[in-house]
């Protein structure tokens, strides 16, 4: 497929791009960049096209989509996505979480190993990719177990996973409690330069908490999770990875005190990265009044102050990295009672979208929030996407910023129906993906 994205506004933070002008694709590769408004730099291999103000065609059946008013941006990278292929596919599967991610403007997803089997070794590891190349919307990664079974008793064999195609290991949804452990997998890891994501949650703190504890909780008559929960891990894991000189990446950050730690560390030159999530930033624990189990997700929403630390996070660079932590279940699971119920947010659809709402706030510039969504999460993994460097796969998303519509559940294309955003009027979406040399028109 070849194509010209016409009269865009590209901007390709890794290349300092920032200005309206086209991108022609050839082959499912960016053959080449050109920005007429000189506000940055011009790129191509095409020394002709370099001095003209379009790029020319390369092949009279080039297709030409005209992007003018809209902006055009390497496609989003997801860190942290459960697929729940194999096991669950009654939640989500590769093909329809996949195609979730494309609408919403992902064009790669890292996925998480709490499956059936557990991606604890390298055959289910080979399925995933296997079934994600052939069924997959967009590109996927896998994320391999930390431990056997995400048992939290012995490490999976992280090296043979990680010869298979792992980027990064994690035993999310559950915490890795035992620190000789995490302390093993931090230099286990580091020997093949990959990051130990986090799950950060002292168990026996947490008990069998099921939403943020807090004066709300005891009017609820809920089990509070207290924000300590989360810290004390933080705290536990920051020490353990200045222990080693492991690479740290801390999941889903949901409170002030993690945001204080994760920057303190920063300062003190630990490697440690960190991500939050839409949830966290755009809504507190009140969205769970009414027992709305569709607020209920893990860590727990949390309050203003945490939103305000968390938005601060993400502006000083403390947090890198906005991730989905897409998390599908059935209908019928989240028709349960509250605490009967599993934790989970369905994200892939509406992250952009709130994430442009910080924009809009004026926390982030639109370029920062690229780095966060599409740049931050491929360098920490060491992906080869995030920009419209020519070569590269030709991931792309165009958005644009004006386009105001209502979030309904029922046209999420995503198996899991489970959002507390349902009915929600946001600013801002994808219109076209491209990405595995197709594109996808977002209705
Ligand atoms: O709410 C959550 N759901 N948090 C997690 O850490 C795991 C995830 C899931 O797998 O459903």
């Amino acid at each position: 497929m070849n194509l010209l994205v016409k009269n865009g506004h590209i901007i390709d933070p890794l290349q300092g791009i920032d200005g309206i002008g086209d991108v022609l694709i050839e082959n499912g590769k960016i053959k080449s960049v050109k920005v007429s408004k000189h506000q940055s730099v011009i790129a191509s291999k095409n020394k002709d096209s370099q001095n003209s103000d379009t790029l020319t065609l390369g092949h009279s059946d080039t297709r030409i989509i005209d992007a003018a008013g809209l902006y055009v941006f390497p496609g989003l990278n997801d860190m942290h996505t459960h697929l729940r292929e194999p096991g669950f596919e009654y939640k989500e599967m590769i093909k329809t979480g996949t195609m979730a991610a494309a609408k919403g403007g992902f064009t790669s997803v890292c996925v998480m190993p709490n499956t059936n089997p557990v991606n604890d070794n390298s055959s289910v590891t080979d399925f995933i990719i296997r079934k994600a190349i052939q069924e997959g919307a967009c590109t996927v990664y896998p994320i391999g177990a930390i431990t056997k079974g995400q048992k939290g008793e012995e490490l999976a064999e992280m090296g043979i996973m990680h010869a298979e195609g792992c980027v990064a290991f994690s035993d999310d949804g559950r915490p890795v409690m035992d620190s000789l452990i995490m302390r093993r997998a931090l230099e286990y890891s580091k020997t093949f330069n990959v990051p130990i994501i986090s799950h950060c949650e002292d168990l026996n703190l947490s008990e069998s908490g099921v939403m943020n504890e807090g004066l709300l909780s005891v009017n609820l008559g809920l089990r509070g999770i207290p924000s300590e929960a989360e810290e004390i891990m933080v705290a536990r894991d920051i020490a353990l990875a200045g222990l080693t000189g492991g690479r740290l990446h801390i999941a889903h950050v949901s409170t002030q005190g993690s945001v204080r730690l994760i920057r303190e560390a920063k300062e003190r030159g630990i490697n440690v990265t960190a991500e939050t999530c839409p949830h966290y930033f755009s809504i507190t624990e009140d969205a769970v009044k009414g027992y709305n189990t569709n607020a209920k997700v893990n860590p727990p929403l949390r309050t203003e102050k945490d939103i305000e630390a968390i938005k601060q996070g993400l502006k000083d660079g403390t947090i890198d990295v906005i991730a989905t932590d897409h998390a599908p279940h059935h209908r019928d699971e989240k028709l349960r009672e509250f605490d009967q119920s599993p934790s989970g947010i369905s994200g892939l659809e509406t992250a952009l979208s709130l994430s442009l709402r910080l924009v809009q706030e004026g926390v982030l510039t639109i370029s920062q929030l690229i780095e966060k969504m599409a740049v931050n999460p491929a360098k920490i993994l060491r992906l080869n996407k995030g920009t419209l460097n020519i070569g590269s796969d030709a991931d792309v998303v165009i958005v644009d910023l004006n386009k105001e519509f209502k979030v309904e559940v029922e046209k999420f294309v995503s198996k899991g129906k489970n959002t507390p955003f349902d009915g929600w009027v946001l600013k801002g979406m994808p219109i076209k993906t491209i990405c595995k040399n197709k594109i996808y028109d977002i209705p």
